[in-house]
């Protein structure tokens, strides 16, 4: 019985494009919370995912924020890491080897703190076999204007993508800060820039203090909430910024099954990141995918394509037929 199931879930579309790059299937792993694949190899077979994003590359290795770097909240984490990272060239020799053959497309997270390191990195990177695409994560603070991160204001993320676009070959995904104003506008400016994708949300800003020590609980006292807590901001989002722009949407935030995962995907997604589940248990990723098939099978849905954003005309023709 269970051997028929899964026949037949087999049958089931699970491709979905996101920006020129077409994967086997929407279940990827978010950056930072799957190492560089290594550490979760012995628990999930890394070719499981339809793309692995790694640990975001910097050009220099980083050491990060001294500890305490993680809190736990009551539905989420709360992560000061630091963008602690091998650098480019200890990625490139000693961990490229292993993702580059494990069945999976790699994506590579990188971030700089000027838009010069960013391009650098990015140009780089398209002259190294097995490489499938660049995220750009934009949440990092621009030392060229006073640590105001690139990701806050839309004509800033503009100029960083468009230079990125210029200097890389590959397939570029822009990572979207949530602490902004509106969504909407950042992800038609990356668009507009020429980014291939965008992938959100990022972690959103956030504080705890430990009040018998009357001390903040990080060393860098602010850091960033991921987790479920999250997810209904960011489904919120997706939907927002997969209504203002053509290029794929990669929806992130405190998915823990796959029925969160398809949320996202009906809310405008073409494929979705599992982040802080990972720390729970690292094979979700497996088990959301195989949610996923099951669903869009007993369902009767022969591609996934089928529902993503599947209500946006159903809630216009609710309006349009409304009172209100
Ligand atoms: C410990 C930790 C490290 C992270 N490092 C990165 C990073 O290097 N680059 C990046 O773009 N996002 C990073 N993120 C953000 C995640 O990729 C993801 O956007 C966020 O955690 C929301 O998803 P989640 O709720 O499923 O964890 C990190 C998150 C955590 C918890």
């Amino acid at each position: 019985m269970g051997k028929t199931i899964e026949t037949d879930v087999k049958m089931v579309d699970l491709s979905t494009n996101i920006g020129g790059v077409v994967i086997k299937n929407p279940v990827m792993t978010a950056s930072g919370t799957f190492g560089y694949g290594e550490e979760m190899s012995p628990y999930i077979d890394l070719s499981t995912f339809g793309a692995i994003i790694v640990k975001g590359i910097s050009l220099k290795p980083r050491k990060g924020n001294p500890a305490p770097r993680i809190v736990e909240t009551p539905s989420g984490l709360i992560n000061a890491i630091g963008l602690q990272n091998v650098g480019l060239d200890a990625f490139v020799d000693e961990k490229l080897p292993l993702l580059k053959d494990c069945g999976s497309p790699v994506i590579v997270n990188i971030f700089g703190e000027t838009i010069d390191e960013y391009c650098l990195l990015a140009e780089k990177l398209g002259h190294v076999d097995g490489i499938a695409g660049i995220e750009l994560n934009i949440s990092c603070p621009n030392v060229k204007k006073g640590g105001m991160e690139f990701g806050r204001q839309p004509e800033d993320a503009y100029r960083l993508v468009r230079a990125v676009k210029h200097s890389a070959k590959l397939p570029i995904i822009t990572k979207l800060s949530p602490n902004v104003g509106d969504i909407r506008e950042m992800a038609s400016s990356v668009e507009e820039a020429g980014s291939d994708a965008v992938s959100l949300i990022n972690t959103i800003t956030a504080m705890s203090i430990d009040i018998e020590k009357r001390r903040p609980r990080l060393f860098n006292v602010i850091g960033g909430l991921s987790g479920p807590a999250i997810r209904p901001i960011a489904v919120r989002m997706v939907w927002e910024a997969a209504g203002a722009v053509d290029i794929p949407v990669i929806g992130i935030g405190g998915i823990m099954t796959y029925e969160d995962a398809i949320e996202f995907i009906i809310a405008g997604a073409c494929a979705v990141q599992i982040g802080t589940a990972n720390f729970i248990d690292p094979t979700i990723g497996l088990k959301v995918l195989k949610g996923i098939k099951t669903y869009l099978k007993s369902h009767s849905i022969q591609r996934l394509s089928d529902i993503i954003g599947c209500i946006r005309g159903q809630i216009y023709t609710l309006h349009k037929n409304s009172n209100l």
